[in-house]
């Protein structure tokens, strides 16, 4: 740990950032967490009649109640302080405006480019990337509706019926997530699927029952290296080329890649490949053309409102106060309960049933991003850094692990997310209007509940048996965000996606780590590779891992050979 607090920029890493546990920013928080100890929500509420109004904020119709949290307005200017002195508003602007943030790449950092309207400019390395961009998505437009009204056939001459995705990681997570929340937006006569892992059993559920006439892959990897997204794309190719011969590859394949040597040398004609840069990471990336597959399954038209909801967040997060901005309340609020409360992790509940594959994207947005043990210059961190995000669509969750949410001795902080309108209008007379009533009228009561707990005095009055009333208390103080939004729409999607993007910024910016690269996920990869051939050979291997792997490795070639 250093015993200054330097925050020079000079370094080619980006410069020492801000220790921001020895500021007096964060000096302030702790003794104000220390005072604040004990005082529970309902005392909170009770001192503050207009807490929930003073603690909510909004933007583009998407609102955040923040008031259920273990916050006092004081926290808060607290929070918003020790933002400033890790130099947030600097870093945001050095990010849009294209500055290479991402040090250890030695990349700038800039899926707000993605979003940004046709005419603005956007400097990387000189030159204006936004032409670009939007040259990139009309070719995805142009070809999302040749497949979509039929004019891109198959070999044979069939209207595509399936477009499958193969990726993983970025290449896959944003697309999936976001095919399953806007389904209700989808061309129905067109299915869209996606393969991700490279155990062979994805491929297959995902093939098996297609006519390779009627089916269109799109390889989506950044780099075109990734060993899940290439074994992947051998399979699919040696399926569709058993049944329709080599020829027929450049109707059913097209990629999407940064590596176009790469594409090529697959047997992809580079004419369908649709480019993006290494100025996007790969799970900040669902906007660019890894988008491809969900333009096809939802139409240019909502690919592009998609678009502007990203641009809407990205707008506010550049512009407003910070006390009022969104993405930096979320990361704020965050931060106090990781770093102030030791909690380690954070559940994302939407109330939507289409938001099924919502959290699994954060977790490589948010977890990808923030976790990491070192700052920007590579010294240990001194502060707890990125939580374990997790979470299932309400209410089913509530039938499963709410239990432990309401009466556990771990405290998780959630964020609940819920629609003001259902997402489309009838399923048998008004059942869904119905429905949604008793969906949302659950999402309430769920951050009451959670907020302000039941008393053992309650649970008395309600004639409960002594014994039985300890089980039947609830400690309440279990914090809670609401974000609720008028729809579920391509545009909400869109806020939502940034919204989260900005907050693992905010977070990454004050502990002063690099949110953009993953080393991480290196070690892995190296190891895997070096264990390929000991599975694979016919002569027993010698083997130079550690006790147990080599155990392990014998044990699974003897199985194997069976
Ligand atoms: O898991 C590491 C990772 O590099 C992710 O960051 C990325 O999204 C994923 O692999 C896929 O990479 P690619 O798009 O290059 O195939």
């Amino acid at each position: 740990m250093s015993s200054s607090v330097p925050n020079s920029e000079s370094s080619p890493l980006g410069g020492e950032p801000v220790v921001i546990t020895q500021t007096a920013e964060w000096a302030a928080l702790r003794a104000h967490h220390a005072e604040l100890a004990g005082t529970g929500l309902r005392a909170l509420f009770a001192a503050e009649p207009g807490r929930a109004e003073k603690l909510s904020a909004q933007t583009d119709g998407l609102f955040l109640d923040y008031s259920k949290n273990l916050v006092t307005a004081e926290t808060m200017r607290l929070l918003v302080a020790l933002a400033e002195r890790a130099g947030l508003a600097g870093r945001v602007e050095a990010m849009f405006a294209g500055e290479k943030i991402n040090t250890t790449e030695r990349r700038a950092v800039l899926h707000t480019a993605l979003r940004a309207p046709e005419g603005e400019t956007v400097l990387v390395d000189g030159e204006n990337v936004v032409p670009q961009v939007h040259a990139v998505l009309a070719k995805m437009y142009a070809f999302a509706d040749r497949v979509r009204s039929g004019v891109w056939t198959g070999a044979t001459g069939k209207h595509i019926r399936t477009v499958v995705n193969i990726g993983i990681g970025g290449s896959d997570l944003g697309p999936a997530m976001a095919a399953e929340a806007l389904r209700t937006f989808a061309d129905r006569s067109i299915q869209t699927r996606f393969v991700s892992n490279v155990d062979g059993s994805d491929i297959w559920e995902a093939t098996h029952d297609l006519d390779p006439a009627e089916t269109l892959f799109v390889i989506s990897s950044k780099t075109f290296t990734t060993l899940e997204t290439i074994a992947n794309a051998k399979t699919a190719r040696a399926w569709l080329v058993a049944e329709l011969g080599v020829d027929a590859v450049p109707h059913h394949f097209v990629a999407v890649s940064t590596n176009a040597e790469k594409v090529a040398e697959f047997g992809i004609d580079t004419a369908n490949m649709f480019e993006f840069w290494d100025w996007v990471g790969g799970r900040y990336s669902m906007d660019s053309a890894i988008g491809l597959s969900l333009a096809v399954a939802i139409g240019p038209e909502n690919f592009a409102e998609l678009l502007s909801g990203f641009h809407a967040m990205d707008v506010h997060f550049r512009t407003a106060p910070l006390d009022r901005n969104l993405p930096v309340l979320l990361g704020l609020i965050g931060l106090w309960y990781r770093d102030f409360f030791g909690l380690q992790t954070h559940a994302v509940l939407p109330y939507s049933h289409y938001l099924s594959r919502f959290a699994a994207y954060l977790q490589q947005l948010d977890m990808e991003s923030n976790g990491k043990s070192v700052d920007r210059a590579g010294h240990p961190v001194t502060a707890a850094t990125g939580p374990v995000v997790w979470g299932t669509p309400g209410t089913n969750g509530q039938h499963a692990y709410y239990q432990l949410l309401h009466q556990g001795t771990t405290v998780i902080p959630a964020d609940f997310i819920g629609f003001v309108a259902p997402p489309h209008a009838q399923v048998g007379g008004s059942g869904a209007a119905d429905q949604h009533l008793l969906l949302m009228a659950n999402f309430f009561a769920q951050t009451e509940a959670l907020a302000f707990g039941k008393t053992a005095a309650e649970v008395a009055a309600e004639g409960v048996a002594p014994e039985l009333v300890p089980h039947k208390v609830f400690t309440g103080d279990r914090p809670t965000n609401t974000l609720l939004a008028p729809k579920l729409t391509p545009f909400t999607l869109g806020q939502l996606i940034a919204l989260y993007e900005h907050k693992v910024f905010t977070q990454g910016t004050i502990w002063g780590i690099n949110s953009f690269d993953q080393w991480g996920v290196e070690l892995g990869k190296v190891l895997a590779g070096r264990i390929i051939p000991e599975l694979a050979g016919e002569e027993e291997p010698a083997l130079a891992h550690d006790g147990s792997t080599n155990a392990l490795i014998h044990r699974f070639r003897a199985g194997f050979a069976e």
